[in-house]
């Protein structure tokens, strides 16, 4: 089938190129022209396990081609997907000025019937407002269906996720545009949720915050395991066997950042309150990620006694591995109240240093794990990079000056550390301590 999405940043690319995999020909439009220039030449301006790839082989198939036009987008496929951004401004209310004009702009061309399909993440009741704009703007009789086709897509492995999903989710209110969906997923080997719109938007929602909802639980759970001595990584273990429970996100760290669960969990509380609906629990799940920041930082200040003048390694930059997104990166966080505090920072990523050196330009930037620990009053962990977790950790005790380690993703081994002498502290974890 042809298919037209509109933005061609991490969903809208992903969803395009992994339609094209599937045999569609797909136009993706942006604004951006530079950003257009490199998708042409399949360079990606992020960095994604797989994508260039892919996006290399559909360039060449022409299943992919691209444009800087909405009205080209308007012409092109049977059904169109809305991939904008949705930013979000003060307490979680999104910002849908991108939204509603692409919406105008398919009015304004429409003249045979499309399906319309918002694949970004949008509050409820985003959909119902997409189909008015539409049929306001619309000249002449032209038909038109609006579905929510929500994406589940995890960055670092967005191209696997969208080839392989769970289960598809689509909401929508016509015959038509319910069986244009099934042909454009007939090739995916999974469940299709066929849902309302509204039902559709809010599974979505619900579901990261349900997410953000169990990270945050077991985040809540490795202070208890602090205060009474237990172990957290035991305790999930124990837990996550009861399948109505569960394995899948549910590890204790320094708390979930990213383009999705802070802005999502915010987002739901926002509209659940416009809509007469107190959401205290959701709030508390924000406030709570929040603090978990701040707890370990506090451990850091008040291990280290005093910061200022102190040389501090960090390890890890990107909101979690296999990404170099920095958006709601809790390091990004530390490095902020660290900085604050005086302290010298000797930075390390594998692939998210270009995008932090944009903002800290004073930081240094680490050639790998151990040239940055190299002289450290402290070693800190913030993302759990396979790199990190297999680390020599007696090259790390040569070169540090003290051995001291904070691990905000419980990913040091621990028994390594304990036989060199090292210091070690994870998250809801009795630290480990050489003799005195
Ligand atoms: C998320 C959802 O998983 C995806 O379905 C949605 O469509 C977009 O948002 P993403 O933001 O790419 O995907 O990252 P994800 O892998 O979900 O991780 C989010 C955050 O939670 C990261 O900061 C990660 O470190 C943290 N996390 C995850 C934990 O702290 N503990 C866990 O057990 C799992």
């Amino acid at each position: 089938m042809k298919i037209s999405v509109i933005g061609s940043g991490h969903v809208g690319l992903i969803t395009g190129v992994c339609f094209a995999e599937k045999g569609h020909e797909i136009l993706c439009v942006d604004h951006d022209k530079d950003k257009l220039a490199k998708l042409k030449k399949g360079e990606v301006p992020f960095f994604e396990p797989d994508l260039p790839e892919l996006l290399q082989k559909h360039v060449a198939s022409k299943k992919l081609v691209f444009s800087d036009r909405t009205e080209d987008a308007v012409e092109f496929g049977q059904a169109i997907f809305i991939c904008v951004g949705t930013p979000s401004t003060e307490r979680g209310k999104a910002d849908m000025s991108y939204v509603e004009k692409v919406a105008r702009t398919i009015a304004e061309n429409l003249k045979d019937y499309r399906l319309v399909i918002e694949k970004s993440t949008v509050p409820i009741k985003t959909g119902e407002r997409i189909r008015r704009t539409i049929g306001r703007y619309v000249r002449g009789d032209v038909h038109f269906d609006v579905a929510s086709n929500p994406e589940f897509l995890r960055e670092g492995s967005a191209i696997y996720d969208t080839l392989n999903p769970d289960r598809v989710v689509v909401g929508v209110d016509s015959a038509k545009g319910e069986s244009l969906l099934r042909e454009i997923y007939g090739g995916f080997n999974c469940p299709i949720v066929v849902t309302s719109v509204g039902s559709a938007e809010l599974i979505k929602h619900a579901s990261n915050s349900f997410l953000a909802l169990k990270i945050t639980y077991a985040n809540w759970l490795s202070r208890l395991c602090e205060a009474s001595g237990a172990d957290i990584e035991q305790v999930v273990h124990g837990m996550g066997l009861d399948k109505r429970i569960g394995h899948h996100f549910f590890g204790a760290g320094i708390g979930y950042g990213g383009s999705c669960f802070p802005k999502d969990v915010d987002a739901l509380a926002h509209i659940s309150e416009e809509l007469g609906v107190d959401a205290p629990m959701i709030r508390l799940i924000s406030d709570t990620n929040k603090s978990q920041l701040e707890r370990f930082y506090q451990r850091i200040e008040s291990e280290l006694w005093v910061l200022h003048d102190k040389t501090l390694a960090i390890w890890g930059l990107a909101f979690k591995p296999n990404t170099d997104d920095l958006r709601e990166a809790p390091a990004l966080r530390l490095i902020d109240k660290l900085k604050a505090a005086g302290a010298k920072l000797r930075v390390h990523d594998p692939v998210a240093m270009p995008n932090t050196r944009k903002l800290h330009p004073d930081l240094y930037y680490a050639k790998d794990p151990i040239d940055a620990a190299s002289g450290a009053d402290a070693l800190i962990v913030c993302t759990e990079w396979p790199q990190y977790k297999e680390a020599d950790l007696a090259k790390v005790k040569a070169s540090i000056r003290v051995p001291m380690i904070f691990d905000g993703r419980n990913c040091i081994d621990r028994k390594k550390a304990a036989e060199l002498g090292m210091t070690l502290f994870g998250i809801g974890k009795a630290p480990v301590k050489p003799a005195e």
